[in-house]
């Protein structure tokens, strides 16, 4: 079987300063995969490098076997990666329906499984605040736009950077749910999360970076069976 994403050997970095020195990730259709590490090693300068927003130095990016590395963003969206940018990124003057529609699109091909109407069933408190303008919502409701938002371009890959981040526990849970949901329904999905508690039950495989570099990567039972790996390089 063909790798969905396959990342080998990634090296990125901004001017001068080298960010990523070898970054190696490999993601199977269905597969929810997470990337972690403390602050600062280099997680979304890689969800930069591979979405076609930094140029990597070497390396390559590879998306159901076609080598995409250093090609433009819109290219690499096109290939299917639907991403939950670090921050949210909502568009603060358009409404919750306006944010949906922006960028929607059918990536997946065939008969789409997102559209409006299904990303309020997934998201009723969305379809509740759709007059509503992005900077009206919540920090919950912001992220649950930002994902029914990636959702509406029906990905291949969907990628989350730090999207629990900030938030109070019961909506990182729900969160942490609607992830699941997608998960059963089989989208494959990439996630940035300091949460390892949550992840640990969530994803089939980790991968871990510390300065740029995949220092470690394994299934959920290796990872619960190694209390040094938390230590050593997730700050637990
Ligand atoms: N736009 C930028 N220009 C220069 N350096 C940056 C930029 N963005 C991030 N960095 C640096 O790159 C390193 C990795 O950052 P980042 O990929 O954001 O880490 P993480 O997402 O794992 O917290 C950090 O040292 C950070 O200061
Ligand atoms: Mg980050």
């Amino acid at each position: 079987m063909t790798a969905l994403l396959e990342i080998a050997g990634l090296q990125a970095g901004y001017g001068e300063t080298r960010v990523l020195f070898d970054v190696n990730l490999m993601i199977m259709p269905g597969e929810v995969v997470t990337l972690m590490g403390r602050n600062g090693m280099g997680k979304t300068t890689t969800i930069r490098s591979l979405m076609g927003l930094l140029r990597p130095t070497a390396g390559t990016v590879r998306i159901n076997g076609a080598d995409l590395t250093g090609k433009p963003a819109y290219t690499v969206a096109q290939a299917g990666l639907g991403l939950v940018p670090e921050g949210r990124q909502i568009f603060p003057t358009l409404s919750v329906e306006e944010n949906l529609v922006a960028t929607a699109a059918n990536r997946a091909g065939g008969i789409p499984r997102w559209t409006l109407s299904s990303v309020y069933d997934f998201f009723p408190r969305l379809n509740e605040r759709r007059g509503n303008l992005g900077n009206q919502l919540s920090g919950g409701e912001q992220q649950m736009l930002a994902i029914g938002r990636a959702l509406m371009t029906n990905p291949n890959l969907l990628i989350l950077d730090e999207a629990t981040e900030g938030l109070a526990p019961i909506i990182r849970a729900e969160i942490w749910a609607c992830l699941k949901n997608l998960k059963q329904s089989g989208q494959s999905i990439l996630i940035v999360d300091k949460t390892v508690s949550a992840l640990e039950k969530l994803a089939d495989r980790h991968v871990v970076l510390e300065k740029g570099v995949t220092v470690w990567s394994g299934n959920s039972s290796e990872l619960v069976a190694d209390p040094s790996l938390k230590e050593r390089y997730l700050g637990a």
